[in-house]
């Protein structure tokens, strides 16, 4: 039987920990709402992400930069409320840590204090190592995120695929270490070759999840909006659409608005 299955009334970094040690993969997909993210639970999914591409998503802004820490905490009170045994993640969004350690710790305990979730992610490597150290001082788990960070975009100026040339991949992994060293329970990468994503799994001793970084790593994370065909317009290589609710909604939306035009619905059952 699977480690996440046996018996397992909530998921924790202890959890996550024993799967990476017994070869379970774990899964993990994004959250912004209650009803999806009790859907999510219901299913059996490991971990939520509360991403801050919510602000794509859900804001239908072009990046995650504008997202605030105040929004991510809204998303993620949403979330918790809708997950009885999933371990809940939190993004800190972009401003609300980098730079400044004392903010850090701040923006962290606010996001734990005020949703009540399980843990926060922090974009970045060694440049980010005196906030992971105070966030993690103040009894708060987090997960580091390397490799493609999307709250970046500007410096790196593309979405492409990230450390293909030895010096960044090279960083990547002592940043991954450093990561590990400082006590963060997890690493996402995302968007790397698979030859380096597995290199970092079998180097550190957590659990790394990828996005884009092979098969690898301990375990995969998308955004829930790709996998279930909600987004249509984003085809990269590494996701696997298992819906085309686009589609579906659509039409199904479509089929109401004719309904309602031409006098059909409501029928007279369904009407007091
Ligand atoms: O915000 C997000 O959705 C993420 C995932 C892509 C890992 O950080």
């Amino acid at each position: 039987m699977s480690v996440a299955k046996k018996e397992i009334k909530r998921i924790t970094t202890h959890v996550l920990q024993a799967m990476k040690e017994q070869g379970e993969k774990i899964s993990m997909l994004t959250a912004y709402d209650f009803s999806m993210a009790r859907i999510l639970d219901a299913a059996g999914i490991d971990i939520l992400l509360v991403g801050d591409s919510a602000s794509n998503v859900m804001a239908g802004h072009e990046t995650t930069l504008p997202i605030t820490l105040d929004q991510m905490i809204y998303h993620a009170q949403s979330v918790i409320r809708g997950v009885e045994r999933a371990f809940v993640v939190v993004d800190l969004p972009f401003g609300s840590y980098q730079g400044n350690s004392t903010k850090a710790l701040n923006s962290a305990i606010a996001i734990m204090k005020e949703s009540g979730a399980h843990a926060v992610k922090l974009e970045g490597g060694a440049e980010i190592e005196e906030s992971v150290r105070r966030i993690l001082s103040a009894g708060v788990p987090v997960m580091g995120h390397l490799g493609l960070t999307p709250q970046s975009i500007y410096k790196f100026g593309t979405y492409s695929v990230r450390a293909k040339e030895d010096a960044e991949a090279q960083k990547l992994i002592d940043d991954a270490m450093l990561l590990a060293e400082l006590g963060c329970f997890a690493i996402v990468l995302e968007k790397i070759p698979a030859a380096l994503g597995k290199k970092v799994a079998e180097s550190v001793p957590v659990p790394v999840i990828g996005i884009g970084a092979g098969g690898d790593t301990d375990g995969q994370v998308l955004v829930v909006h790709d996998v279930l065909g909600i987004t249509k317009d984003f085809n990269p290589r590494f996701l696997r659409r298992y819906l085309n609710l686009y589609e579906t909604i659509k039409v199904a939306v479509e089929n109401y608005i004719s309904d309602v035009k031409s006098g059909d619905f409501p029928s007279k059952d369904e009407q007091y």
